[in-house]
């Protein structure tokens, strides 16, 4: 078995930022409420007419991460592209990436694993390259919120915490010790209903929808069931931690950095007090970029190296919590 481990990291979001004020002339919000329960200050929202999407945003992350990871992009084997906010219904990001970067045939897969989009299609690079079948894979998260949500009271707890953003990672089998030590995944559909988008769908197209014209529950528009969401993060978080800081024999003093997925501050504050973190031990940035689905945790890891937060050698943990439910950690020795 080989393994593999992170060579290139880059990140991409839209120029415009939409600060808690501008929200608060489109809905009944402040932003004392949402720095209060969210810890978000600002996030970015893709402009009409600025080119962004989510594939071209993934782009612009991906060429970065190729282009630190000093291959070619012809090297790579495998394409894997999270988003719960793709262009086209179908076919999937991952094969418009493969066209923009001009890599002819290689295959590209996409993964809808909403938050934890990215530890899910990091968990499938590193099983590809484990067993000999690949070499360098592209793992690619991005998201383009600001086109689909509800800006109306209606929705205003979910609207308020969604940004615009793309990260990229690219890996390679590892010639030392250092790597992916472990992935560990979970899903647990009964939650299905608590944070979905359910329409257009082949369960409700879009001539049905016009039909019945709904007014509470749109189901083109996401819908969270906030507290339920919360509560069960906090729990999964610290679980699919421990999971894998076990597997590997370690303890929790044993992490040197911890890149949550960005839900939420709060969320992310209480996990690093359950694990005893100092806030040198944490990169968080939702106060800026808000939360980006499975964008959030490689923009924010590309944030944390590109500031020199991370050095040769550190005890990396990822973790992601979402709509599925979904959970999953990565355990990292850089
Ligand atoms: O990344 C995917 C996973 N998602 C998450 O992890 C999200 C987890 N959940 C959360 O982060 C929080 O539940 C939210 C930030 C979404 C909401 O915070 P909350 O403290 O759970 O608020 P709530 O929905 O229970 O609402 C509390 C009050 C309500 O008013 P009343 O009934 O007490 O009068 C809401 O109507 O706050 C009101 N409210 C707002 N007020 C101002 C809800 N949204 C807003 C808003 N501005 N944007």
């Amino acid at each position: 078995m080989y393994q593999s481990k992170i060579i290139g990291l880059g990140k991409y979001v839209p120029d415009n930022i939409v600060t808690n004020d501008d929200l608060s002339k489109l809905m009944d919000t402040s932003n004392e409420w949402i720095q209060e329960r969210t810890g978000i200050q600002e996030r970015r929202h893709i402009k009409k007419g600025d080119g962004n999407s989510t594939a071209i945003m993934g782009l612009k992350a991906a060429k970065q991460a190729i282009d630190r990871a000093e291959i070619n992009k012809d090297e790579i084997d495998l394409i894997v592209f999270a988003t719960l906010s793709p262009d086209y219904y179908f076919p999937g990001c991952g094969v418009q990436i493969q066209e923009k970067l001009g890599i002819k045939t290689c295959p590209a897969l996409d993964v809808r694993n909403q938050c934890s989009g990215f530890v899910y299609g990091i968990s499938v690079a590193d099983q590809f390259i484990k067993t000999g079948m690949y070499k360098n894979v592209l793992v690619i998260g991005s998201e383009n919120h600001s086109g689909g949500l509800d800006m109306t009271n209606r929705s205003r707890h979910v609207s308020v915490i969604f940004g615009d953003g793309a990260g990229a990672a690219v890996l390679t089998r590892s010639d030392d010790e250092s790597g992916i030590l472990s992935t560990h995944l979970h899903s647990q559909g009964e939650y299905i209903d608590e944070l979905s988008l359910r329409g257009p769908s082949t369960e409700k197209w879009v001539p049905e929808i016009i039909a019945e014209n709904p007014q509470e529950d749109i189901p083109y528009y996401p819908k969270m069931n906030g507290q339920l969401v919360f509560k069960n993060a906090v729990v999964r978080f610290s679980e699919v931690i421990n999971e894998g800081l076990d597997f590997n024999g370690l303890k929790k003093e044993n992490i040197d950095m911890f890149i949550p997925h960005q839900a939420n501050l709060r969320i992310s504050q209480f996990i690093q007090k359950k694990l005893g973190l100092e806030d040198t031990q944490v990169h968080n940035n939702i106060q800026k970029y808000g939360n980006t689905t499975a964008a959030s945790i490689p923009i924010a890891l590309t944030e944390a190296w590109e500031k020199g937060k991370i050095k040769k050698g550190d005890l990396v943990v990822l973790a992601a919590f979402g709509s599925g439910f979904t959970w999953g950690s990565v355990i990292i020795r850089w």
